[in-house]
């Protein structure tokens, strides 16, 4: 990965993938288009990033896809206020909740207000400190008393914040040639609306039937007021996007079956149980379209973080664009004779989180025989490169049969050629590229035709003939 321009100084935010991230990358999008579209109830689509103005004012994110935020007057830093708890220190938010309780004694409302967010937000509830907190800080009266008792993180100064104010987090552009406001488009914030927007396109092109999805891959942006932890949060990130559409009154079952589902696909490419959860959210933290919402958690380094959503968004969404478009989206329900607006259960995965978060899972450092070797375990399916082939030398014939390999295999297969250096360097190269299969030709090969191959996580080699080199690992990335 690269910083984004980063011969000028970078731009936050942004990364850029190099050779080898862009097929991981590429790999882990392929993985999610076969497993969610290879199926006779899901279709494909490709919509287009920048829409018309008035799909954000119906799917409410000109409203409310907002951010509360906070500026330091001093030193010009701004904090969201739903993570700001997160980077205050443990001893000082306490003490500025002594005094806040102190400090209310004398003002009964206020006081009273402050109990009942203390202790609703006790974890009963399932709120952690933190919450309570934010819960405070967003309380108009109750946050700028607290927000007063605080230190700026960054700058160390007392009592020197802004009234919390809403941030939308789209970014704004204009159509054409005259930047007025009659021309203001958006960069999509997500990727659902253009599914949305076509749900009859695609229903009466594919003359699919209830319960059916429509899947999708692509760019989405927003303006983080914060950036944090390399590809978790960034401005410009890439989503893998299915929304199902479905009778009203059978969303609890397709809610739970894409829970499963979702929550499989990371386990079947290599993810463990012990980190991967589920975090499902209290009422209050619904997105404004959400009845219902679980998150698929990984334990990054940094701590558990979400890395695909799973949303049952009623018929919210299509309901707003009927009234908005005033074109009817009912879909007539043959069986039943009806007609109605379906309801809709989203799985919201993040491409880049994903990739993080496999690139995590796969790093390792072990021991091997007195020396430390960096292996980077990725499921075969996923790996940048899917075979190394080694010349053991440079001569007798050697490199002859190797090109020969290699030609052969880059037809299927994405190979690395390597003949620099002792094979036991080449062989740590493609371990720290996550290479799974590398291919030795060596002075047997000369006799029998025959070469070795070495798999990555076991370092076990087995003898293969030539002409069964394709087999041998095609069978390895079927799973
Ligand atoms: N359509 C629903 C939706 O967009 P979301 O929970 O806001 O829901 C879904 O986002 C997924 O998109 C997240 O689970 C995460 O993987 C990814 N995502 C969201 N914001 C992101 C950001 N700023 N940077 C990287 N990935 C992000």
């Amino acid at each position: 990965m690269f910083q984004s321009s980063e011969i000028y100084g970078g731009l936050n935010g942004c990364w850029d993938y190099g050779p080898l991230g862009v097929e991981l990358l590429k790999n882990i999008k392929e993985e999610w288009w076969r497993f969610m579209t290879y199926r006779d109830d899901i279709e494909g689509l490709d919509a287009s990033i920048l829409m018309h103005p008035k799909v954000w004012e119906a799917s409410g994110h000109v409203e409310n896809f907002t951010d509360p935020m906070i500026d330091c007057k001093q030193c010009k830093a701004r904090f969201r206020l739903d993570t700001f708890a997160e980077s205050l220190n443990e001893k000082k938010k306490k003490k500025a909740l002594e005094s806040l309780h102190e400090n209310l004694k004398s003002n009964p409302d206020l006081y009273q207000q402050l109990e009942k967010l203390t202790v609703s937000g006790d974890n009963s509830e399932g709120k952690s400190d933190d919450d309570v907190f934010e819960s405070i800080l967003e309380n108009n009266e109750l946050g700028s008393y607290l927000i007063s008792e605080l230190n700026c993180p960054q700058c160390g100064n007392k009592n020197t914040f802004t009234p919390a104010r809403q941030f939308n987090l789209m970014f704004k552009t204009f159509i054409g040639p005259v930047e007025d406001s009659g021309a203001v488009v958006y960069l999509r914030p997500e990727t659902a609306q253009g599914i949305y927007v076509n749900f009859l396109n695609v229903q009466s092109s594919s003359r699919q039937k209830l319960p059916f999805g429509i899947a999708q891959i692509g760019k989405a942006f927003r303006n983080e007021i914060n950036t944090k932890n390399f590809l978790f949060r960034t401005r410009e990130f890439e989503q893998m996007e299915m929304q199902f559409f479905i009778k009203p009154g059978e969303d609890k079952k397709w809610f739970e079956y894409w829970k499963e589902q979702r929550y499989n696909w990371f386990i079947s490419l290599g993810m463990s149980n012990e980190i991967l959860r589920y975090h499902d959210h209290s009422k209050d933290k619904l997105a404004h379209y959400a009845k219902e919402a679980t998150d698929i958690e990984f334990k990054f380094p940094f701590g558990w973080g979400e890395i695909e959503g799973i949303h049952n968004r009623t018929n919210y969404d299509l309901s707003r664009h009927e009234l908005f478009s005033g074109k009817s989206l009912k879909y007539f329900d043959e069986e039943s004779k009806e007609k109605y607006i379906p309801y809709i259960i989203e799985t919201s995965a993040g491409a880049s989180r994903s990739f993080m978060a496999f690139l995590t899972n796969a790093y390792y450092e072990e021991e091997v025989n007195g020396e430390m070797r960096s292996v980077l375990k990725f499921h075969p399916r996923l790996a940048p490169i899917k075979a190394a082939i080694l010349p053991l030398v440079n001569k007798d014939g050697m490199p002859e049969i190797a090109k020969k390999i290699e030609a052969d295999l880059r037809k299927y297969l994405k190979v690395f050629y390597d003949d620099k250096g002792a094979v036991g360097r080449r062989y740590r190269r493609q371990d720290e590229a996550g290479t799974p299969y590398s291919i030795t030709i060596d002075t047997q090969t000369l006799d029998d035709s025959t070469v070795t191959i070495r798999e990555r996580d076991s370092m076990n080699q087995v003898r293969v003939s030539i002409d069964k080199i394709l087999d041998y690992i095609q069978n390895k990335l079927i799973f």
